[in-house]
């Protein structure tokens, strides 16, 4: 079964509902850039990819919404749909660089009607998922070549089909490997407190028969000492300008073991998921969510009652602890300012 993150279907945008994930399996409709925008914070979609994607159809709906209404409404309704879907996560930066490609495209033809420009953001969102499948297709072969036969590999959260428009990229990598004839096992961290091993990539690759163990996020080292885990492939939701890694929280733990065992330690990262803007990691925003989500899961709650709770939802990976950086433009070994610089110029 292909997992299909999003899809447009009849005027709207729906998608995979993967706060129920892997119990339940349902689509959610959307017909609004504040319903798009509301299903990013909520979690409904995730994934740095995927969470660009969505926005990019979320700008495409407000403007078929807006079709009828004045040239001076069209604008108001517009950069308010822009500036909802802007503050609906922070950390991954494929959020903003689709807003902005969506923007420019709106500015190019700001002088057509209402029902054209709506026509060219659509096709521009329709642009931007076909694209992102294309260059996780593109990273995963060129990730695959890192990979031995026979190899076990830990990746961290998800960075699957679901967390983009298809194919996904750590896990595109995988795919991929597994494709070009290579026997892969994953190791799975279950990924406290959202659980998006547990749940979301442990039930991609059970979907697709590729052998996978799930792991609580504290029996890293304990694997990795052991000798059984041969490189660790993660996503990412920025990288700045240095090499420096934002990923999922936990996922600079893993580094760490990771350069302590002598195990490669990659990143699958489309280009757009740089942001040479942000000279080092630590400039990077980290969102921090609601502490409901380490109190418990769901509605069942077993911490202490009163205690004071943090729920930094990602961390930083810095540079000197990733091996690569693999791109859709191939793979960035030892990444630094200089070759990053490079890659862009
Ligand atoms: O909070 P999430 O689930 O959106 O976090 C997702 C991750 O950290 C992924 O690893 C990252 O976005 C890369 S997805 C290809």
């Amino acid at each position: 079964m292909k997992v299909e993150t999003l899809r447009w279907s009849d005027g709207v945008l729906e998608m995979i509902d993967q706060r129920v994930l892997p119990a339940t399996f349902i689509y959610l409709s959307y017909d609004s850039a504040a319903a798009v925008a509301e299903g990013i914070r909520s979690m409904v979609v995730r994934g740095a990819p995927a969470i660009g994607v969505a926005a990019a159809y979320g700008v495409a709906l407000e403007a078929l919404r807006l079709l009828s209404v004045t040239d001076e409404s069209f604008q108001r309704g517009m950069n308010e749909g822009f500036n909802t879907l802007a503050q609906s996560r922070p950390t991954a930066v494929n959020l903003f660089w689709a807003l902005a490609r969506m923007k420019q495209v709106w500015q190019s033809v700001s002088n057509e009607s209402n029902r054209q420009v709506a026509m060219c953001l659509l096709a521009e969102a329709h642009e931007i998922f076909a694209e992102d499948i294309r260059i996780n297709r593109a990273l995963g072969s060129h990730g695959a070549e890192l990979l031995r036969d026979g190899a076990h590999v830990l990746t961290h959260c998800n960075a699957g089909a679901l967390a983009t428009a298809g194919h996904g990229t750590a896990l595109g990598v995988i795919r991929s490997a597994v494709e070009a004839g290579k026997k892969i096992s994953v190791i799975a961290d279950e990924t406290r407190p959202f659980l998006q091993g547990a749940r979301l990539t442990a039930w991609e690759m059970v979907q697709e028969k590729i052998p996978v163990t799930l792991i609580t996020d504290n029996m890293a080292g304990y694997m990795m000492s052991r000798g059984e885990v041969d490189a660790v492939v993660v996503g990412t939701d920025r990288v700045a300008a240095n090499g420096d890694v934002a990923n999922k929280i936990g996922t600079y733990m893993v580094a760490v073991l990771a350069q302590r065992h002598h195990i490669p330690f990659y990143v699958a990262c489309p280009l757009s998921t740089i942001d040479m803007s942000i000279t080092s990691g630590v400039d990077i925003p980290i969102e921090e969510r609601h502490a409901d989500e380490v109190k418990g899961f769901r509605d069942f709650h077993w911490a202490a009652q009163g205690v004071q709770i943090r729920n930094p939802s990602f961390d930083i990976t810095p540079a000197e602890l990733v091996t690569a950086l693999i791109t859709e433009k191939g793979v960035i070994h030892q990444p630094d300012a200089g070759k990053l610089r490079t890659l862009f110029s």
